[in-house]
C-alpha cells in the first residue's frame, strides 16, 4: 500500500492532516521529524507539518536536507512551509503583522496544487503564523498570494517542492481538501486505504506478528477494546485470544452486561471478567491526586493481568498483551517528541512501555482514529448501538470522580475581581471553585481551579462567549462553569477527604445513567462525541452533599471538542430526574478544549 509520511513539527492538527489523506484513501503515517532521508525513501510523497516554532531560533527542529534530493513530491505546510523557504535561500522573519484566522488567497497561477482552480479565483484560508517568508527563493514562483503573504502558495515544479502558509487540513480553508488531493495527485499514491483493505492486510499483520502466540486481551468494556477483541479473534481464533475484562467497580451502571451482550451477538462468548472492585477500592483509599490515581489504576490493571496469567498458567513466553489503544491515545501521553504530556494515559504507563520495548505488547488498531475504530467494528458486525457508544476511559468513573485530602485545595482568587467585572456585563456573578482541573493551553498541560458563574441563565451563546474570553483572558482558570442549581450561591465550601468510595461511585453511576438516558431520548445522544458527568467534592450550601458538572461536547477525534449546546429542557427535566439523589449543585461546563481537556483529571 502506497504511503504518505507526515513529518511532525508539534502542530495542533498535524493528526487532522493524517485524517485527512486518508479521507482521500491513502494511507498515511506520522513520523518523527528527525527522520532520516534515507527512512522516507518507501514514501510517495513527504509533508513537513506546522509547529509552534520560529524556524531560524536555536534550537528549532529542522528537516534532513536530503530528502530534498530524493525526487518524492514534498509539501510544507506553515512551520513546514518556512522550513522549505530557509532551505532554498528565502529569508524568513517576524511579519510585522501576524495573520491569525480566516484569510483568503488570490490565485496567480494554476498549477501544482492549485491545478485545478482558475487564476484570480479567491478563496477562504486559515492562516496561523508571524513568521513569514519575506524573499522568494530562487528556483521557486508564487502560486497564490494574501493581501499579506505575498508568498501564500509557492512551488518549485521541477523539484516537485510545494509549499503553502495557511494550513489546508482544516475545515476554514474551504478548498483544502482539494488542494491536498491535487498534491496527492502528484504524488501518484494509490487511492486503496479502505478500511475493508485496512482489515484484510491487518489480519495478516496479526497473524505474522502473534505468530504462535497467543493474546492476552485487556478489555475495558469502552468502544476501542471490544473492537480490538473482535480483530484479534478474527485473526487468529477465538481459542488464541483470553479476553479479560476487569471490573474495577468505577465502570458505568449495567456497563458489564453490556458489553458481554455485544460480544455475545457477533458469537463471541469467552470473555472472563475479574471483579477487582474491593482491590480497586483498597488501593485508591486515601488517594486524592489525579496522576496518582491514574498510576494506581494502570498498575493494577497489569497486576490482575499477570495473576490471573499465573493462575491459568500461562507460560510468558507464549503470550502477548493486547490493548485497544487508538491513535490519538499516543499523542496526549507525550507519544511524539514534540507533544507535551496532558495525562498518563493508562495504555501508557510505564510498565507497559517497558513491554512495548520488550516486544511484547500487541496493539491491533493503534494507527486508527476513532471514526475508524467505529466503521471497523461494524465491518467486523457489532452492533450499531454498541460501536456508537460515547468513548469512556479505561480508568473509568475514577476519573470523573474528583478528590480531596486533608488539606485546603490551593485556590488562586487573585483575578476574581477583575473577573466578575467582567461578568457583570451579562449579569453575572464569579466565584473560584476550591478545585483544580487539568487542561491543555499552548499544547501544554495545566492544572488550575474553574470558574463558576451564577445568575440568571443568560442563554448559550452568550455564557459560550464569555467563558472563552474569561479563559483567554485570566491566568488563573482553565475552566468556565454555570450553575443551573442553585441560581444563587453565596460561597462554595470545599468538602474534605472525599476519596473514592462505594457511595460515591453509587451516587455518580446513577447521575451519570439518568443523564444518558436523557441525551437518548432527546435525540442528542449520537450528535455528542461525549458527555461526561462529573462529581465535584463542593457544597453550595452548609449541607455536605456534593455537585455535579455535566460535560456534553462535539468533537472528531477527541484533540480539540466544543461545547455541546444542550438546550435548556434538557437541563430541566434532568434537574427533575435526579431530584431524589443528595446533590447540592448542578453545573454546567462551558469550556472548549482547549483550554480545558475533555476529563476533569
Ligand atoms: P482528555 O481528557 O485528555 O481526553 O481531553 C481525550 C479522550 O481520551 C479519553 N481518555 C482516556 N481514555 N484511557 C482511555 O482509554 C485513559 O487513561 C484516558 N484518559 C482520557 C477521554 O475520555 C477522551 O475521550
Amino acid at each position: 500500500m502506497d504511503k504518505i509520511a507526515i513529518l511532525d513539527y508539534g502542530s495542533q492538527v498535524t493528526h487532522l492532516l493524517a485524517t485527512e489523506v486518508r479521507r482521500l484513501n491513502v494511507y498515511s503515517e506520522i513520523v518523527d521529524s528527525d527522520s532520516k532521508a534515507a527512512d522516507l525513501k518507501s514514501y510517495k510523497g513527504i509533508i513537513l507539518s506546522g509547529g509552534p516554532y520560529s524556524v531560524y531560533e536555536e534550537g528549532a527542529p529542522q528537516v534532513d536536507p536530503q530528502i530534498f534530493d530524493l525526487g518524492i513530491p514534498i509539501l510544507g505546510i506553515c512551520y513546514g512551509h518556512q522550513l522549505i523557504v530557509q532551505h532554498f535561500k528565502g529569508e524568513v522573519a517576524s511579519a510585522e503583522k501576524g495573520e491569525y484566522g480566516k484569510a483568503y488567497i488570490k490565485v496567480v497561477k494554476s498549477d501544482g496544487i492549485l491545478s485545478s482552480f482558475n487564476p484570480n479565483d479567491e478563496t477562504q484560508v486559515w492562516m496561523s503564523h508571524r513568521d513569514t517568508a519575506l524573499s522568494l527563493p530562487p528556483e521557486f514562483e508564487v502560486l497564490a498570494e494574501t493581501e499579506d503573504c505575498p508568498y501564500a502558495v509557492l512551488q518549485n515544479n521541477e523539484k516537485k517542492v510545494y509549499s503553502i502558509q495557511f494550513h489546508l487540513e482544516v475545515t476554514h480553508t474551504e478548498r483544502g481538501r482539494e488542494m491536498l488531493d491535487n498534491f496527492l495527485k502528484i504524488t501518484g499514491a494509490s487511492r486503496d486505504w479502505t478500511l475493508e483493505n485496512f482489515l484484510n492486510t491487518k489480519i495478516e499483520e496479526i497473524r505474522q506478528e502473534a505468530a504462535d502466540k497467543n493474546v492476552f486481551l485487556l478489555v475495558s468494556g469502552g468502544v476501542d477494546s471490544t473492537v480490538a477483541f473482535a480483530l484479534l479473534e478474527k485473526a487468529i481464533g477465538a481459542d488464541r485470544v483470553y479476553g479479560l475484562f476487569v471490573d474495577t467497580g468505577f465502570m458505568r451502571k449495567n456497563e458489564v452486561l453490556e458489553v458481554e451482550t455485544a460480544l455475545k451477538s457477533i458469537g463471541i462468548t469467552d470473555l472472563h471478567v475479574y471483579n477487582g472492585k474491593k482491590r480497586y477500592i483498597e488501593a485508591l483509599k486515601g488517594v486524592h491526586e489525579p496522576e496518582k490515581k491514574r498510576k494506581i489504576i494502570g498498575d493494577l490493571f497489569l497486576d490482575i493481568q499477570d495473576e490471573v496469567s499465573k493462575e491459568l498458567q500461562l507460560n510468558e513466553d507464549d503470550w502477548l498483551l493486547g490493548q485497544g489503544t487508538i491513535y490519538p491515545d499516543t499523542i496526549e501521553s507525550g507519544g511524539t517528541r514534540h507533544a507535551d504530556k496532558i495525562k498518563t494515559h493508562h495504555n501508557r504507563v510505564q510498565r507497559i512501555e517497558k513491554l512495548i520495548e520488550q516486544g511484547k505488547i500487541i496493539e491491533p488498531i493503534k494507527d486508527l482514529y476513532k471514526d475508524e475504530v467505529r466503521q471497523l467494528g461494524e465491518l467486523l458486525g457489532l452492533p450499531h448501538e454498541m460501536v456508537h457508544r460515547h468513548p469512556f476511559p479505561g480508568p473509568a468513573l475514577a476519573v470523573r470522580i474528583l478528590c480531596t485530602g486533608q488539606e485546603d485545595q490551593p485556590i488562586d482568587q487573585s483575578e476574581l475581581k477583575q473577573i466578575n467585572d467582567v461578568s457583570a456585563d451579562y449579569n453575572l456573578k464569579a466565584h473560584i471553585l476550591p478545585i483544580q482541573s487539568v487542561g491543555v493551553q499552548g499544547d501544554s498541560r495545566t492544572y488550575k481551579n474553574a470558574c463558576l458563574l451564577t445568575g440568571v441563565y443568560p442563554g448559550f451563546a452568550l455564557i459560550a462567549k464569555l467563558s472563552t474570553q474569561l479563559t483567554n483572558q485570566f491566568r488563573t482558570i482553565n475552566r468556565v462553569l454555570f450553575a443551573f442549581k442553585p441560581t444563587e450561591i453565596s460561597e462554595v465550601k470545599l468538602l474534605k477527604e472525599k476519596y473514592l468510595t462505594e457511595d460515591r461511585i453509587s451516587l455518580l453511576q446513577e447521575a451519570d445513567i439518568k443523564f444518558t438516558e436523557i441525551l437518548k431520548s432527546s435525540q442528542n445522544y449520537e450528535k455528542i462525541w461525549q458527555s461526561p458527568v462529573v462529581l465535584l467534592p463542593v457544597s453550595t450550601n452548609d449541607s455536605n452533599e456534593e455537585s455535579l458538572v455535566l460535560r456534553p461536547i462535539s468533537s472528531k477525534e477527541a484533540m480539540t471538542a466544543d461545547v455541546y449546546p444542550l438546550i435548556d429542557t434538557v437541563i430541566n427535566d434532568y434537574i427533575q430526574k435526579i431530584g431524589q439523589l443528595p446533590l447540592s449543585g448542578l453545573f454546567f461546563d462551558f469550556t472548549n478544549k482547549p483550554p480545558a481537556t475533555i476529563e476533569w483529571e
